[in-house]
């Protein structure tokens, strides 16, 4: 018991070191959603300041892979962000679609040993909560018939 307290008291803060791994594809409609920016966090819920893990850009077939890691006291709430046109009715400004990934995923270490498969993503979706991004107005405008919100 003595012994469990002093490993915890004096655990080297890099046990705490947490990785994450996340790949899939992106699609708008009929179309692949190619050179899209994704970035993976980890969400700070107290801050307001989310850690980028990794960030990187869609490929030719809207497939992308990211894995970065943190050193936190608590578990990361890995967060997955991708900046988009898709169904965005022509407005100024890009959608922000953001997704919570499964903590079961988290390897603690330096080295994210696993990778969540989020598959493929139709970005016409809505979700119930967005943000938007105006820092780039060249992202991809996909949707051909773009439906109003
Ligand atoms: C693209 O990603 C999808 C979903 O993760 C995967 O099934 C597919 O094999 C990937 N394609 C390529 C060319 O990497």
């Amino acid at each position: 018991m003595i012994l469990i307290l002093l490993f915890l008291l004096f655990a080297p803060v890099s046990t705490l070191y947490q990785s994450y791994g996340v790949r899939g594809q992106f699609s708008c409609g009929e179309s692949l959603a190619k050179g899209l920016t994704v970035k993976l966090y980890d969400l700070d819920r107290y801050s307001h300041e989310n850690d980028l893990l990794d960030e990187g850009v869609t490929d030719g077939f809207g497939n992308f892979t990211l894995s970065g890691g943190t050193a936190e006291l608590t578990r990361i709430e890995p967060m997955l962000e991708v900046i988009h046109d898709c169904n965005d009715g022509g407005k100024v400004g890009n959608r922000k679609s953001k997704f919570l990934l499964p903590q079961m995923y988290i390897t603690y270490g330096t080295k994210a040993l696993k990778t969540y498969e989020i598959g493929n993503v139709n970005l016409e979706t809505i979700f119930l909560s967005e943000d938007r991004d105006y820092s780039d107005e060249t992202v991809q405008k996909s949707s051909e018939n773009p439906h109003e919100i």
